[in-house]
């Protein structure tokens, strides 16, 4: 257990990509079971991109056996391409395809967002707003998902808050739209005053391409971490579990 600005920080480090998704699966669970053991409800924020794939295809492979109360979730994202919902390309629609299809989460909690709008920035606050109705808040006043699941890229972006964009510093308002001048393209994101309220925060990278992003999460230079957007995951008050493999762990001294 390492600590870092209060953060209550866990890295677990796993020698294949498959290994590190059933850890993650196993963190993944236990959250929603606690929190519904604890609040009656588990209100979490899914990750898109690709890493999470097999996690949520063990999620749903692992239902019924796996006793996960996914009547009581209430199912949010932490961000979205500007697509359809029916898009290749959309987080919503790869998270039905590989887990809410399988799994009884009643469809009037599961919430996508609506990225691809005719006002995004009306889409986003409204977003925010039903989170805002939805997720019952901490001391202050900032909603507190009881889960959130993030990915990173090599950039060391994570969610849609990506390198060198005015979205990185929001903090007021937990939910943006923004053009993101590397893509090309629009994306809808919750922002860090959203993610660090979370209760815990499951941060999963794979893959040889993040192992330098990992290597400056993990490192102590300042400097070096501010490049990294996921650096600045680092719940309050919750905790922070960061679920590597070894590929993308192997320019720390983590690495086995
Ligand atoms: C997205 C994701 C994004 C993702 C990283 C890592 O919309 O792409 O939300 O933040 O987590 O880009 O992507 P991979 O898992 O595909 O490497």
């Amino acid at each position: 257990m390492t600590t870092e600005s209060n953060t209550e920080r866990r890295v677990l480090v796993e020698p294949t990509a498959a290994e590190a998704t059933e850890v993650a699966a196993e963190l993944f669970k236990t959250a929603v079971c606690d929190s519904v053991g604890e609040r009656g409800k588990c209100r979490l924020a899914l990750a898109g991109g690709t890493t999470p794939h097999a996690l949520y295809q063990l999620l749903a492979e692992q239902w019924p056996a796996a006793e996960v109360p996914w009547p009581d979730v209430e199912v949010f994202f932490g961000d979205e391409r500007n697509v359809p919902q029916d898009d290749i390309e959309s987080n919503y629609g790869m998270a039905q395809r590989t887990l809410l299809d399988h799994v009884p989460v009643p469809p009037h909690q599961i919430h996508p967002m609506s990225a691809d709008a005719e006002d995004l920035d009306a889409a986003a606050a409204d977003y925010e707003q039903m989170i805002r109705h939805i997720v019952p808040a901490g001391s202050d006043g900032i909603p507190k998902f009881d889960l959130v699941l993030l990915g990173m890229g090599g950039d060391g972006h994570t969610a849609s808050l990506f390198p060198d964009t005015e979205a990185l510093h929001e903090r007021s308002r937990l939910v943006v739209s923004h053009f993101v001048q590397v893509l090309g393209r629009h994306r809808m994101t919750v922002t860090f005053p959203l993610i660090n309220a979370g209760r815990n925060v499951i941060l999963m990278v794979t893959g040889d391409d993040k192992a330098e992003a990992v290597a400056a999460l993990l490192g102590d230079d300042p400097q070096r971490k501010k490049r990294f957007p996921a650096a600045a995951v680092q719940p309050a008050e919750g905790k922070l579990f960061l679920v590597l493999d070894a590929d993308a762990a192997r320019l720390t001294d983590l690495y086995p």
